[in-house]
């Protein structure tokens, strides 16, 4: 396979990226605008509040189909087209393959070639990238760099992480032990060594690919308190009460719902008494507007399992599993982004943090 121009494929992610942030701040007030205008139409008002009001009230409408459009297909270029990450990556696999395994500091990854990956994960090529994150070895590098453009409205990379592993370090100051669940290539996790560079951070993913980058990560970063190991969040053979913090970023929502209540038990399991789970996900926005977007976003970026995560009453099963202190609270991805919400599309950040008794009863 030829070599692709690195110029020719910046140029493109670059123009992909400058036409998301367009349909990000532009095509979404458009839809807004043109959703409102609908309110004012007395049948569609007098219907229930929600997103199937929405959804019929914007059938048919063009700014509604663009907007869908866009979402879909940009996506789709950004992985799948020409000159999109899969073909790029693909075009230097050798090279990349080399500069994988360099650097590696001894024990750091820990794989299991053996491992069976569950059918909800190898069902659906999740956020559209074809083979999901883990049906090629250079799939974790791929989506490493696919995730620059996740949230086009960030400037600076790892800065959602960041401000989450400080709301973690906030909740529970001087941790010993912290697991990073569904971790990818660390982002969280490096995050979190960084803030705790006392504590032991253990990353774990299905993605021996993904699993990959973030030990190359740490072993460029020089991160030392860090471990990275190919296992399942639902059972992930630890010992009981092995860590202080169990915290996730993005995991609960690209799992079935028999996953999440499996990942919240294993959460008490592995907590010491006090210990503190926190996970950084979306659920469903206070507004009808912004739940169908966020219901046609799962559908348009194949996440089927934002819509189970979204019906699922999660407070009551961390109450029925065991946890107490509940809170569930809007999260901050950027500086003001709460502040501006609803001027721009963004997703329905959500913390959703719970304690494990002190005394178990
Ligand atoms: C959206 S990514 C988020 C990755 C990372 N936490 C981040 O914030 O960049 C979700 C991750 O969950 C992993 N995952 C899905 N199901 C899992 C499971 N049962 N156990 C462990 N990891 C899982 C995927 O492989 C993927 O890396």
């Amino acid at each position: 396979m030829a070599r692709m121009s690195e110029r020719e494929f910046e140029a493109f992610q670059g123009f992909v990226l400058a036409t998301k942030l367009f349909w990000t701040r532009d095509m979404f007030l458009d839809l807004k605008r043109a959703y409102g205008s609908r309110l004012t139409d007395a049948t569609i008002a007098s219907e229930e509040p929600g997103p199937d009001r929405v959804a019929r009230a914007l059938e048919g409408d063009v700014a509604n189909q663009f907007h869908g459009w866009f979402e879909r297909h940009l996506q789709r270029m950004k992985y799948s087209g020409r000159l999109g990450l899969v073909p790029y990556h693909a075009s230097r696999r050798d090279e990349l393959l080399k500069g994988l395994d360099m650097g590696l500091v001894d024990g750091v990854l820990e794989l299991d070639p053996d491992m069976a990956l569950p059918d909800y994960y190898t069902s659906v090529d999740v956020h559209q990238h074809p083979g999901g994150v883990w049906n090629d070895e250079i799939a974790g590098l791929v989506y490493e760099r696919g995730a620059r453009s996740t949230t086009p409205l960030l400037t600076r990379d790892r800065d959602l992480h960041e401000r989450f592993a400080d709301i973690i370090r906030g909740r529970r100051p001087a941790p010993r032990d912290i697991l990073d669940m569904g971790c990818g290539f660390g982002k969280t996790t490096q995050s979190l060594c960084e803030v705790n560079p006392e504590a032991r951070i253990v990353g774990v993913d299905l993605s021996a690919p993904c699993l990959r980058v973030a030990a190359r990560n740490a072993a460029i970063s020089r991160t030392r308190n860090i471990h990275y190991a190919q296992k399942d969040a639902t059972r992930t053979g630890f010992k009981d009460q092995s860590f202080d913090v169990v915290t996730s970023t993005m995991l609960l929502h690209e799992m079935p719902a028999g996953e999440v209540r499996a990942v919240i038990s294993e959460s008490l399991r592995l907590l010491r008494p006090g210990g503190l789970m926190i996970h950084l996900d979306f659920l469903p926005p206070d507004d009808e507007f912004l739940t169908y977007l966020h219901i046609g976003h799962s559908f348009r970026n194949n996440e089927p399992w934002m819509r189970s995560l979204m019906e699922m009453d999660v407070a009551k099963v961390m109450r029925s599993t065991g946890f107490e202190d509940l809170e569930i609270e809007p999260f901050e991805e950027s500086p003001g982004a709460l502040a501006r919400a609803g001027a721009t599309w963004r997703f329905p950040w959500t913390v959703i943090a719970a304690r494990k008794p002190a005394q178990v009863t």
